[in-house]
C-alpha cells in the first residue's frame, strides 16, 4: 500500500509530495515538529502535542498554518487512509520559503506543513523485557531544547555513538547532571521515589513525562523534579525513559554498569502499564 502523506492542504501519495529546495526547514532547520503515537487506531495525548506545537511556534514567532481542530482531523484522516493500528504520526511545520536564502526571516513566506504516518508496533517491544543500555555523552545541543525544533543532528550523532558502543541510546550530561536522552526524558527510581530533571530550557517538556508524573503521583509515588548525576543513576534501584514512541522503557545499564539488579524494575513496568491503560482510555 502506498503511504498517503499530507502536504500544505493536500493528501498525496508519498512519491508525489514536494517541498521547495529553498524551504527554511531544509536550509536552516527553521522548523518545529511533533510525534504523536497511535494505539488501536486512536491518538495518544493529542491535546498535549497540539499545545506544545503552538508553544514552539510562538517561541519562534512562526505562523501556524492550521487550526487545531483541523489538525486533529488531518491526523485522523491519515490514520484512516493508511490503516494505522499502531504507530506514529510525524508533523512538521517550517517557516517556508520566499524563494531564496537569507538569514533574516522572510516577510512573505507561507509556512510549510507536512504530516506522515509510521506504522510500528509500540505496545510491545523486546526492550521492555531486556531493558535498554545507555551511554553518557556531553550535551552539545543548543540552549533552547524546550522548543521542539528539527535541529536533530546532535541527537542523531548521540544515537550513533550509542550504537558504536553496542548500546541503545545516550543520556546527555551538562554541568555534571543528566539532561535527557537523545529523544526521550530520563528518570531514576530510588525506593518509592522517582527523580527526573526539572523543566527548563535544558530539556524538552515531554508530553509523556507530564502524564507519567501525574499517574505516578496519583499512585502515591513520590516525585522529585531535580537534576541527577550519572553516578546517582548508576546507584539507583531503577532507571527508565519516556517518549511518545517508547512510552515508558526500562534502562538497565549505564556506561557498562548495571542499574539495580540489571533487569527492568517493578516501578518502571508498573508505570508503563498504568500509562498504556490510562492513555488508551482517553485516546482520540
Ligand atoms: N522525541 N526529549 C527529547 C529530546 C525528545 O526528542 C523527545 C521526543 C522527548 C519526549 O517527549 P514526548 O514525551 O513528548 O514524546 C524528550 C520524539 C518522540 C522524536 O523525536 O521522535
Amino acid at each position: 500500500m502506498t503511504r498517503t502523506v499530507y502536504v500544505n492542504g493536500e493528501y498525496l501519495p508519498e512519491g508525489e509530495a514536494k517541498v521547495s529546495i529553498f524551504d527554511r526547514g531544509f536550509l536552516f532547520a527553521d522548523g518545529v515538529y511533533e510525534v504523536t503515537s497511535v494505539l488501536g487506531g486512536k491518538l495518544i495525548d493529542f491535546d498535549g502535542h497540539a499545545k506544545r506545537l503552538q508553544r514552539s511556534l510562538n517561541e519562534l514567532e512562526m505562523a501556524n498554518p492550521i487550526e487545531m481542530d483541523d489538525l486533529l482531523e488531518v491526523h485522523r484522516e491519515l490514520v484512516r487512509r493508511n490503516e494505522i493500528d499502531e504507530g506514529m504520526i510525524y508533523l512538521q511545520i517550517t517557516r517556508g520559503s520566499d524563494g531564496d536564502r537569507d538569514f533574516a526571516y522572510p516577510e512573505a513566506a507561507e509556512p510549510t506543513i507536512v504530516l506522515f504516518t509510521q506504522s510500528k508496533v509500540l505496545s510491545e517491544s523486546p526492550m521492555v523485557e531486556r531493558g535498554m543500555k545507555v551511554i553518557s555523552i556531553d550535551d552539545e545541543r543548543w540552549g533552547r531544547r524546550d522548543i521542539k525544533t528539527v535541529q536533530l543532528l546532535y541527537p542523531s550523532m548521540g544515537k550513533m555513538m550509542a550504537k558504536a558502543a553496542g548500546c541503545d541510546d545516550a543520556w546527555m550530561v551538562q554541568d555534571g547532571a543528566v539532561t535527557e536522552g537523545t529523544s526521550n526524558n530520563a528518570y531514576i527510581v530510588k525506593g518509592n521515589k522517582i527523580v527526573t530533571r526539572h523543566l527548563g530550557n535544558e530539556i524538552l517538556h515531554g508530553i509523556t513525562r507530564a502524564a507519567v508524573l501525574r499517574f505516578a503521583r496519583e499512585a502515591q509515588m513520590e516525585v522529585e523534579e531535580r537534576p541527577f548525576t550519572i553516578d546517582e543513576a548508576k546507584d539507583a534501584d531503577e532507571a527508565f525513559i519516556t517518549s511518545a514512541s517508547t512510552f515508558v522503557m526500562p534502562v538497565v545499564e549505564i556506561d557498562g554498569d548495571v542499574v539495580g539488579s540489571g533487569v527492568p524494575g517493578k516501578v518502571t513496568l508498573r508505570l508503563r502499564e498504568i500509562y498504556l491503560d490510562e492513555s488508551r482510555k482517553v485516546a482520540v
